[in-house]
C-alpha cells in the first residue's frame, strides 16, 4: 500500500515539502493549515500537476487532522517564519503553542508515525514535540543539519569550483548560531580543505555557513529559506519511507551519546524506516568538543527558557 506523509503548515517549507514529496511518487500527502482554502487550494494545483509531472501522489488539503490518520510520516512546519531583525529565539513562545497544538492532534490520528519537525527554533520545537507526543526517541526527530552541511558544501564548491556531489561535510550542533561545522571532517574529492584554500577562506565559509539562514532572510526580507530546507526535508522522508539507512545528520534525542543526556541536538544518525536507527559518535579534538559542548549549553539555555514560558 502507499505510504501516507501529512505535512502540517502550508506554507513556504511545507508546500515545497508537499510538492518535492508528490513528485517522488512514493507516498500520497494532507497539507493541514489552519488558513481556510490554502491548503485546499495548494493540494488541488499539486494535484493538478500529477498529469504533467507523471506522479499519481494523492494530495488533500485540509484545515483538520481527520484526513491525516494513518500516517506513516509528519513533517511539522506550522509556526511563524523569522523576519528580519528577528532571532530564532524570538519566534519560542508563539512556536510552543503552536507545536503543542499541532503535536496533540497528530499523535491522536497518527500513533504510530515518525515526527519530523522543521519549526524554529528547531532544538526545542523537536524536544518540545517529542514531550507532548509521549513517543519513543526513535520517532522523534529535526532537520536542520542536512540543510547547514548543505550550505557548507554549496560554499566549498563554489570556492574550489568542482561539483557539489564530491564535497562532502558536516555539520553539528545547535541549528543557530553556535552549530559546529566540522572543518576536519569535510572533504573534496577525498582530500581535506586545507588542501584546496587557505585558513582564511576556510574561517569564511564556517562563519558563512553559520549565518546561513540570516544571509537568506535579509536577502528576501519577508521570510526565511524554503527551497534548501524543503530538499533537505525530501531527503530525510526518502531515508524513512524508502528504509534507505541513510547517515544524515538530524536532531536526535541524546542519551548518554556524546557525554550529553535530555537534548535534543544534530549529531549523524542512521535514519531508516524506524526513524532514528542509530546515533554515531564521531571522535572530536578538544576544540571541537569545545565548540559542540557550547552549542550544546545554548539549545539548554533555549529548552529552559521554553519550560518557563
Ligand atoms: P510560513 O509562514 O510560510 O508557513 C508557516 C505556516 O504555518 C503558515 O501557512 C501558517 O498558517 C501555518 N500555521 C501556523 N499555525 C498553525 C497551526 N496551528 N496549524 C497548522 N498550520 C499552522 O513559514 P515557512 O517559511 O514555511 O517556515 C515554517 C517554519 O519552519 C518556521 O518556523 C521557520 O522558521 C522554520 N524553518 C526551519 C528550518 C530548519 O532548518 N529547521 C528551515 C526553514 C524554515
Ligand atoms: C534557516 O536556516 C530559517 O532556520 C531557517 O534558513
Amino acid at each position: 500500500m502507499r505510504k501516507k506523509i501529512t505535512v502540517v503548515g502550508g506554507g513556504n517549507v511545507g508546500a515545497t515539502v508537499a510538492q518535492r514529496i508528490a513528485e517522488r511518487d512514493y507516498a500520497d500527502i494532507v497539507l493541514v493549515d489552519v488558513v481556510e482554502g490554502m491548503p485546499q487550494g495548494k493540494a488541488l494545483d499539486l494535484a493538478e500537476s500529477g498529469p504533467i509531472l507523471g506522479y499519481d501522489s494523492n494530495v488533500t488539503g485540509t484545515n483538520t487532522y481527520d484526513e491525516t490518520k494513518d500516517s506513516d510520516l509528519v513533517v511539522i512546519t506550522a509556526g511563524i517564519a523569522r523576519k528580519p531583525g528577528m532571532t530564532r529565539d524570538d519566534l519560542l513562545r508563539t512556536n510552543k503553542s503552536i507545536m503543542q497544538s499541532v503535536v496533540k492532534e497528530v499523535v491522536q490520528k497518527s500513533p504510530n508515525s515518525i515526527l519530523l519537525i522543521v519549526s524554529n527554533p528547531l532544538d526545542a520545537m523537536v524536544y518540545e514535540a517529542y514531550k507532548q507526543s509521549g513517543f519513543p526517541k526513535e520517532r522523534v526527530l529535526g532537520m536542520a543539519g542536512v540543510l547547514d552541511t548543505a550550505r557548507m558544501r554549496t560554499f566549498i564548491a563554489q570556492e574550489t569550483n568542482v561539483s557539489v556531489e564530491d564535497v562532502q561535510a558536516y555539520v553539528l550542533g545547535g541549528h543557530g548560531d553556535t552549530m559546529v561545522p566540522l572543518v576536519r571532517y569535510a572533504t573534496v574529492g577525498g582530500l581535506p580543505l586545507d588542501h584546496w584554500m587557505s585558513s582564511e577562506k576556510i574561517d569564511a565559509i564556517v562563519t558563512r555557513t553559520r549565518q546561513g539562514g540570516g544571509e537568506i532572510v535579509s536577502l528576501l526580507k519577508t521570510g526565511s529559506a524554503f527551497y534548501a530546507p524543503s530538499a533537505a526535508v525530501l531527503q530525510m522522508a526518502d531515508a524513512i519511507i524508502l528504509d534507505k539507512k541513510r547517515v544524515v545528520p538530524a536532531a536526535a534525542y541524546l542519551e548518554g551519546e556524546y557525554g550529553v543526556n535530555n537534548v535534543f541536538i544534530g549529531v549523524p544518525v542512521v535514519l531508516g524506516e524506524s526513524g532514528v536507527e542509530k546515533i554515531i559518535e564521531l571522535e572530536l579534538t578538544d576544540e571541537e568538543k569545545a565548540g559542540f559542548d557550547n552549542s550544546i549549553a545554548a539549545v539548554e539555555e533555549l529548552i529552559d527558557a521554553m519550560d518557563n514560558l
